[in-house]
């Protein structure tokens, strides 16, 4: 019972690239997003409007904004913790923004450096923002079945955290496993949790790679009715305050094993492949998804 389409979420100019020490120069993200979205990608989340001494990769926000604002064909969420990123996102022509809460509260500190009440008190107030410019606002829950500090997280906090982003107007939950440590038996309880709560439709899947089981996750995900998946160009990706989390899944291995099994993405896979050479390159790295290995050694 497989979902005839699925919607990929790009996030590697963003999760991807915020972990980065090396600052990347504003002209080669805009390339990247350009080529992304020449592959046929629909939604390429491109930066944030967070403050720029936790994340310096992406203090360039309004230029990426900037000269992406003519590319037609996609949505380019942006990452705004509070009302002071949501305004100057919104200055810088974003048209979709995205809040991030934590299922755990040690994370939710070291993240945000508030609690988690705390946290879903601001985001109500970006909520309401984008609510009266009718602005969409995808919610991220983290850390949804382990926390670097604390260990595993239960499934009824996520499912908390999930319905308080969706009860305050956020079309879309994305559910992510920021440090990559979930297989399917832990990611099929969380999503029943998160399931009776939130309606189906509106959930996505967030998967880092850490451990090898992003696409036994998404696979499961799907079969349990999801069809909105991130990933991240060449697996990019980790995040700066959850150490030890590699790469998000590389989005040609979801496009693989979506192709393979006849679900419709719209990407085109050897354009793809082209945008992930390009930043691999650029970040003087061999391309890292399995994809690109097995056909670049053909
Ligand atoms: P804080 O230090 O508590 O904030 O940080 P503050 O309100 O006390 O402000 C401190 C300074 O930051 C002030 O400047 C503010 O003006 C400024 P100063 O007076 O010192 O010069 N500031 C800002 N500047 C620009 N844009 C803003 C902004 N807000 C305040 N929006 C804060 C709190 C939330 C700002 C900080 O903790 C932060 O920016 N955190 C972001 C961390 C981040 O981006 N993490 C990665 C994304 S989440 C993720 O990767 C997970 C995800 O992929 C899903 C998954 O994998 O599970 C989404
Ligand atoms: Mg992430």
């Amino acid at each position: 019972n497989l979902p005839a389409h699925v919607k990929i979420v790009e996030v590697g100019p963003r999760d991807g690239l915020q972990n980065e020490k090396e600052i990347v120069p504003t002209s080669t993200k805009v390339q990247l997003i350009k080529m992304l979205v020449s592959s046929g990608l629909t939604v390429v989340e491109a930066t944030s409007f967070v403050s720029p001494k936790w994340v310096p990769q992406l203090a360039d926000g309004k230029d990426v904004m900037d000269a992406i604002r003519n590319i037609q064909g996609a949505r380019f969420p942006v990452l705004t913790p509070n009302l002071k990123g949501f305004e100057a996102a919104v200055s810088a022509g974003a048209n979709e923004v995205a809040i991030f809460a934590s299922a755990s509260e040690s994370f939710s500190m070291s993240n945000i450096n508030c609690s988690i009440e705390d946290s879903l008190a601001r985001f109500r107030d970006v909520v309401s923002a984008a609510r009266e410019i009718s602005l969409p606002v995808r919610g991220y829950v983290s850390c949804v079945v382990g926390c670097p500090v604390e260990g595993i997280v239960p499934p009824s906090k996520v499912a908390y955290v999930a319905k308080q982003l969706f009860d305050m107007g956020c079309s879309e939950i994305s559910l992510g496993d920021t440090i990559g440590v979930g297989t399917p038996g832990t990611v099929i309880p969380m999503l029943e949790n998160v399931m009776n709560v939130v309606p189906i439709d509106n959930l996505a899947v967030h998967f880092h790679d850490t451990y090898g089981q992003a696409l036994s996750n998404i696979l499961t995900s799907l079969q349990m009715g999801i069809s909105t998946v991130d990933s991240s160009v060449s697996g990019l990706g980790g995040c700066p305050y959850a150490k030890g989390a590699s790469g998000n899944v590389a989005t040609e291995d979801v496009v693989y094993m979506l192709n393979g099994l006849g679900i419709e993405t719209n990407v085109d896979l050897e354009k793809l492949l082209l945008a992930g050479d390009f930043i691999c390159k650029h970040l003087r790295r061999p391309p890292s998804s399995k994809t690109a290995v097995a056909l670049s050694s053909k």
